[in-house]
C-alpha cells in the first residue's frame, strides 16, 4: 500500500478494554508505522447521546488518551487530537448540512437503532441525526482515506462516500472518497460470559493492574459439566478457554484443550495459565502508561491539535473557495 492518509476516532466514553484492543487499536498501531494517521478522541461524538449526563466525558478524554499512549500509539508519528478543539470541523459540517438529504441521514440503520436502545433518552434531535456528517467531516477535514473501523460502521463510510461525491459533483473533485480498512470484530467473551461491553460490566480493561485481572479471571464460570475436578469438560463450552484463544499460545492452547477434555487440569490451573498471559501481555501497556502518567499528557494532546488544525484550515480555505463563500 502506497502511504495513505489514515483517519479514525474514539467516543471518549469510558475505560477501553481488551476488545477495542483487538477490534482496532492493534490495527491503529500497526498503520502508523507505513501512513500518516490521524487519531481523533470525538468528544462531540459523545455529547450526541451522552448530553443529559455529560460531566464524565473531560475525564474521559484523558482516559482514553493514556490508553491510546499506553497500547502504544505514538504521537511523535501519529496526529493524536480532540475533536472539540477543531473548530473548523464545525464550519465544514455546517457548509455540508447544506448538500446532505435528511434522507440519506434518515436510512442509516444506527439511526433507528440506537433510538430504540437507548431509549431513556430523547434521541429525536438535529444533532443525533448529523451524527454520521459529523464523522464524514471527521475523516474528509484532514484528507483522510483509508478509516480503520469495524464492521459496523460499514454503512457510515458508504454515506460518507455519498457526501463526498455530491460535494464533488457540485464544486469540483476535491476529496478523496473514504475507504473503510476493515478490523476484526473481535471475539472476546467477557468475565460472565456474555460479549465484552462497557454496558455489560464484564470488561477486561487495557490499564487493569495485575491483582484486578487476577480478581476478574479467578470468579468466571467455566464449562459447567466441570463440576468436579475429575469431571472432563467441553472447552469450546468455556469462556476462560475463548479468552486462552488470545492471550495464550498455540502449544499451551492445544496443550489445555486436551487436559481439559481429560480432566487432568483444573480450572483453577487453567484459569493461572490465563492470568500470567494476560498480565504479561498488558505489561508493556503498563509500563508505558507509567512513563506517560508522568508527563504532561494534556501538552502532548495539545500538540496534535496544533497539527490537526494546521490541516483543517488549510481544507477549509480551499474548500471556501470552490464553494465560492
Ligand atoms: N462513529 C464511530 C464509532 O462509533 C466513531 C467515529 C467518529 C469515527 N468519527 C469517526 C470513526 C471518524 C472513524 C472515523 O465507532
Ligand atoms: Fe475452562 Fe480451562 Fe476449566 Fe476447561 S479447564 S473448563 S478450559 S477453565
Amino acid at each position: 500500500m502506497e502511504k495513505k492518509i489514515v483517519m479514525s476516532g474514539m467516543r471518549p466514553t469510558g475505560s477501553s478494554h481488551i476488545g477495542h484492543w483487538e477490534g482496532a487499536l492493534k490495527s491503529w498501531v500497526e498503520l502508523q508505522k507505513k501512513h500518516q494517521c490521524y487519531y481523533s478522541i470525538v468528544d462531540w461524538h459523545a455529547l450526541t447521546t451522552e448530553y443529559h449526563d455529560s460531566k464524565n466525558i473531560k475525564g474521559n478524554i484523558k482516559e482514553l488518551l493514556l490508553d491510546w499512549l499506553s497500547v502504544g500509539i505514538d504521537p511523535e508519528k501519529s496526529i493524536v487530537y480532540l475533536q472539540s478543539s477543531i473548530k473548523e470541523i464545525t464550519e465544514l459540517f455546517m457548509i455540508f448540512s447544506m448538500i446532505t438529504p435528511l434522507g440519506w441521514l434518515e436510512r442509516v440503520p444506527t439511526f433507528k437503532e440506537q433510538k430504540i436502545q437507548l431509549n431513556d433518552r430523547d434521541l429525536n434531535t438535529f444533532g443525533f441525526l448529523g451524527y454520521p456528517l459529523l464523522q464524514t467531516i471527521d475523516i474528509i477535514i484532514v484528507r483522510g482515506n483509508i478509516v480503520p473501523v469495524g464492521e459496523d460502521q460499514v454503512f457510515h463510510l458508504e454515506l460518507a462516500r455519498e457526501i463526498v461525491r455530491k460535494f464533488n459533483n457540485f464544486y469540483g473533485e476535491y476529496f478523496d472518497e473514504p475507504m473503510e480498512f476493515l478490523t476484526p470484530i473481535p471475539k472476546l467473551p467477557g468475565i460472565d460470559g456474555r460479549k465484552m461491553s462497557k454496558s455489560y460490566n464484564n470488561t477486561i480493561c487495557i490499564s487493569d493492574k495485575a491483582e484486578t485481572i487476577e480478581k476478574k479471571i479467578k470468579p468466571m464460570i467455566t464449562d459447567t459439566r466441570r463440576k468436579r475436578r475429575t469431571d472432563p469438560g467441553v472447552p469450546e463450552d468455556c469462556p476462560v478457554f475463548a479468552l486462552h484463544q488470545s492471550f495464550s499460545s498455540k502449544e499451551e492452547i492445544r496443550e489445555i484443550s486436551y487436559a481439559c477434555r481429560k480432566a487432568s487440569i483444573g480450572c483453577i490451573d487453567c484459569k493461572k495459565v490465563l492470568i500470567k498471559n494476560m498480565n504479561d501481555f498488558l505489561d508493556p501497556f503498563r509500563e508505558r502508561r507509567e512513563k506517560y502518567e508522568k508527563l504532561s499528557v494534556m501538552d502532548i494532546l495539545e500538540k496534535g491539535n496544533k497539527k490537526a488544525r494546521e490541516t483543517a484550515k488549510r481544507t477549509l480555505e480551499e474548500v471556501r473557495e470552490l464553494v465560492k463563500i
